[in-house]
């Protein structure tokens, strides 16, 4: 038997990342972590201690870098390796700021912004939330702010997270079949997500980075003020309508979302397209909902 050539091997071990969803590369220059010379814990300068949230176990913020008060972590420069960072961890971690004053920070830039416009400035240039710094770009939305029908998903993929734009994936695709069904496109309504960063990985948001993020979504809402609210998949409905329930019991059933100011917004929740790419037996339930959302458009007059 031939041992497998290089170039087998490199293939090999790119298709096992991208199965385990590893599909992208967050640093412009390979890190050679065998290289890194370390010096043992014992030997390593104690940095002075980090102010750590009452209300959230010290683990937890130790092991999510990104919440710092001051710049993002760096990215390495090409030509520098980890070996070059004395202490990349360590450092990161004094930096942690409760995410409790991110949310505060948060909800107060959200409050702020007397339109869309503002409200996109003040995300793009918020740091509090860690998933900004392994995304590419800040997905804000897509599609007509004055339209009657806004529909909210959960977070950006790796196609929206390199477009700046929600739905233009796989997902997105049969989102756009999905409107036109009730004559719908993107000039007719607008898109947007819970979470404007896209998770590395395509993981699921945490409770914390949902939380940080919720102010901006709400904001939006507000300022689109649409008269009537799509919530695509569970995390969309179970931030924006303030219920534990599980999806397949919401969805079909209209719900309110009250804004800051009051304002009462119909919203049916509904299955995710990416659910339904995966279990499209199910898409007669989303075809259902979607001509709810046909009708009601009609009795309140569009
Ligand atoms: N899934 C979402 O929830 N949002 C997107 O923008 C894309 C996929």
């Amino acid at each position: 038997m031939t041992a497998a050539s290089p170039r087998a091997e490199i293939a090999e071990l790119l298709a096992f990342y991208a199965s385990a969803g590893v599909d992208d590369a967050l640093e412009d220059a390979p890190i050679n972590r065998f290289a890194e010379a370390r010096p043992k814990p014992a030997e390593r300068p104690r940095p002075p201690a980090a102010p750590v949230s009452e209300s959230r176990p010290r683990e937890q913020s130790a092991a999510r870098p990104g919440f710092e008060a001051g710049p993002p972590p760096q990215r390495s420069a090409p030509g520098l390796d980890a070996s070059n960072i004395p202490d990349a961890p360590v450092r990161m971690a004094t930096a942690a700021v409760p995410d409790e004053a991110q949310a505060l920070l948060a909800r107060q830039l959200a409050a702020s912004a007397s339109t869309l416009e503002e409200l996109r400035q003040h995300m793009a240039s918020f740091d509090g939330c860690n998933l900004k710094f392994t995304a590419k770009n800040l997905v804000f939305a897509d599609g007509n702010p004055n339209a009657a029908l806004m529909l909210v998903g959960e977070a950006p993929g790796r196609d929206e997270d390199l477009e700046g734009l929600p739905f233009v994936g796989r997902s997105g695709r049969l989102l756009d079949r999905m409107l036109a069904a009730i004559g719908l496109d993107r000039q007719s309504a607008y898109i947007a997500n819970v979470i404007p960063w896209r998770p590395p990985g395509n993981r699921t948001p945490t409770p914390h980075e949902t939380e940080i993020c919720r102010p901006f979504i709400e904001r939006q809402i507000e300022l689109v003020n649409p008269k009537v609210l799509i919530n695509l998949g569970g995390p969309s409905a179970k931030t924006l309508l303030n219920t534990t329930e599980g999806i397949l019991r919401l969805r079909g059933n209209w719900r309110v979302h009250t804004t800051a100011s009051g304002v009462a917004i119909p919203a049916m929740p509904t299955l995710h397209p990416a659910y339904l790419l995966r279990t499209p037996a199910h898409k007669k339930l989303a075809w259902r909902d979607f001509l709810e959302v046909k009708a009601k458009l009609r009795s309140l007059g569009d």
